[in-house]
């Protein structure tokens, strides 16, 4: 049966409500175990770059594979709203781009609605995305497309200063029009207080309890990427290992002439194999 699918509205009203689950996928199957999950929000993050593409950093993820992760990604979801990053470059550069990279997502890749990273500073961009009728999710924080000029992949707003800033931009995407905000890698403190501060839900990650929702990165969730896991992950399953465990199975089948067994393998008449030895 078709499902009800998610709305902005929907994610609005859950302020103060049941928690919004949220995950990343970048592909078809993916995206159709998350949704089937029951998950609220499939997001199409530019984690694309590391966990899937193998680049050290999401700087290098374009707007063509954001594009052609998504169009994957939503043949597999039914129920979830999509949410694609605006990858690095693609809308920073000036607000006529971003409306056109984000029109760009909802037309081409066929999102529910763009992330970008950034508070104050993109506030205006983002009201003019948002005015443009694209829904905006915003991500503060631990902003990894610029992870380098916060000095690595390390907690923000740990000073009575920093934290004031970050409440500020959280303030400023809100008014910008932000339907959400992702919170990442920050006190569980500072969380509840920007939380109680704005009146649109805050997603967490690695940002403690307190949030009106969690999100987290599906290969980090199953044990799927082994580069480094950040304090802020709970894995839930190694599904690395049985697939390591199958792989190693198959090649020594192959080897063995274990696998195809005859079950896996088609028969033939034998009288059409006979005639097929004397035609030459
Ligand atoms: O790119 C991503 O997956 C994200 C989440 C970690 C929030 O931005």
């Amino acid at each position: 049966m078709q499902q009800k699918k998610v709305t902005i509205p929907d994610i609005r009203n859950r302020k103060n409500g049941i928690p919004l689950s949220v995950m990343t996928a970048y592909d078809y199957p993916w995206a159709k175990m998350v949704d089937a999950a029951g998950i609220d929000i499939v997001l199409v993050g530019d984690s694309l770059g590391m966990v899937v593409l193998g680049h050290p950093d999401t700087v290098s993820v374009t707007m063509d594979e954001m594009i052609h992760h998504t169009k994957a990604v939503v043949r597999g979801v039914e129920r979830a709203l999509v949410v694609t990053d605006m990858p690095f470059g693609s809308y920073n550069s000036s607000i006529p781009a971003a409306i056109n990279n984000a029109t760009r997502i909802l037309k081409e890749g066929h999102a529910d609605a763009v992330k970008l990273e950034g508070g104050v500073s993109m506030a205006e961009t983002v009201a003019a995305i948002v005015r443009a009728g694209i829904p905006v999710q915003g991500h503060i924080g631990l902003t990894p497309q610029t992870a380098t000029s916060l000095g690595g992949f390390k907690v923000q707003g740990k000073s009575a200063q920093a934290a004031k800033q970050l409440i500020e931009d959280a303030q400023a995407l809100e008014e910008a029009g932000c339907f959400s905000i992702v919170l990442e890698a920050i006190p569980a403190p500072l969380a509840d207080h920007i939380t109680r501060e704005i009146t649109i839900p805050t997603i967490g990650i690695g940002a403690g309890p307190g949030c009106d929702g969690q999100v987290l990165v599906i290969h980090d969730l199953v044990g799927l990427y082994d580069r480094f896991t950040p304090k802020f992950v709970k894995q839930y399953a190694k599904i690395n290992e049985p697939i390591a465990a199958a792989l190693a199975q198959y090649k020594a089948e192959v080897e063995s002439r274990a696998f195809p067994a005859e079950a896996h393998s088609f028969t033939m008449k034998s009288e059409e194999m006979d005639k097929l030895l004397q035609l030459y």
